[in-house]
């Protein structure tokens, strides 16, 4: 599933970016290994002649933080996600990751460093195993074990094929998907994990397993959402709201809600 979609991120930088051929490749082997990431004054294009989609962005995500990021549609949400793997170009200000700045690192370091799934990420016509790693390089064991993080396993067990069975998008429904979406980056262990808006809570299936990974896998790890959903929000540290490319709110989303932010998607409090 998502090798596809960092390919499909790769692709569109290679069409992209205008730095790809002046890149040096000096970026040591465990970067990022904190995951903070800073953006200074950072205006972003999707493509040089366009115009700006994100306007004199300033915001820091420290170590460890999960990070929400909210907006309505066309506020530049997926934009300024994609100025960390340069898929959006940065044509003023600075993106830093763990203290480099990412104008300097290769675009195909970026992409097999951070986690960074997108909206249209799919699952392939391929084996369990494929669809989890699809290098090969985990374990049967370390499968099991994140299938059972992400409250998976007992579905699988039930496939008769198990790991080798090949499933697609018809043998799962959309919360499994989400779940074994959720297990692929696990297994990715970045210091980075960004899931833009492919969390979307049916039922209380999803917010378990995340909170699950918050306060233990992924506690810390850098962990950016994209998503509108209130619900999650609340379980981030941070949150931001976009507005036409603009920051126009960030903080606390606790404090967000208690000040009756205007921008706070709506709370459904119990
Ligand atoms: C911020 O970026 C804008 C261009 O988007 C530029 O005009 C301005 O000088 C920059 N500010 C600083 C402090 O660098
Ligand atoms: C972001 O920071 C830069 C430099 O400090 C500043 O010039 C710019 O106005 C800031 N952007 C916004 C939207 O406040
Ligand atoms: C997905 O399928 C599982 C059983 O395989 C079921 O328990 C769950 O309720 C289904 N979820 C949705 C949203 O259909
Ligand atoms: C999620 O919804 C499905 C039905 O769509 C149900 O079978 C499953 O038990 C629900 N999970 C939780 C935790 O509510």
């Amino acid at each position: 599933m998502l090798c596809l979609t960092v390919f499909r991120y790769c692709w569109l930088i290679v069409k992209y970016s205008s730095h790809v051929s002046a890149e040096k490749s000096d970026v040591p082997a465990d970067w990022p290994r904190s995951g903070c990431i800073s953006y200074s004054n950072v205006t972003l294009k999707i493509s040089p002649n366009e115009e700006s989609v994100i306007t004199e962005a300033n915001f820091t995500v420290s170590s460890g933080d999960k990070f929400g990021i909210c907006g309505a549609a066309g506020s530049g949400k997926s934009t300024l996600i994609m100025g960390l793997a340069r898929v959006s170009d940065v044509s003023h200000g600075k993106v830093i990751i763990d203290g480099l700045d990412i104008t300097d690192i290769p675009t195909n370091i970026i992409c097999s460093r951070l986690t960074i799934i997108t909206q249209d990420a799919a699952v392939l016509h391929q084996t369990v195993r494929f669809n989890l790693c699809p290098d090969g390089a985990k374990s049967d064991a370390e499968l099991w074990k994140v299938l059972e993080t992400v409250e998976l396993k007992d579905v699988v067990e039930t496939f008769p094929g198990k790991l080798d069975q090949v499933i697609s998008e018809e043998h799962i429904n959309s919360t499994e998907k989400q779940q074994l979406i959720l297990a692929y980056a696990l297994l990715r262990e970045s210091s980075i994990v960004v899931l833009d808006d492919v969390i979307r809570p049916e039922n209380n299936t999803i917010r378990c397993v995340l909170d699950k990974l918050f306060c233990q896998n992924w506690k810390q790890t850098t962990v950016i959402i994209v998503t509108n959903q209130a619900d999650f929000l609340l379980t981030t540290t941070q949150t931001l709201v976009l507005e036409s490319g603009r920051i126009i709110e960030q903080g606390q989303p606790a404090a967000m809600v208690k000040n009756r932010s205007p921008f706070f998607p709506p709370v459904n409090l119990p």
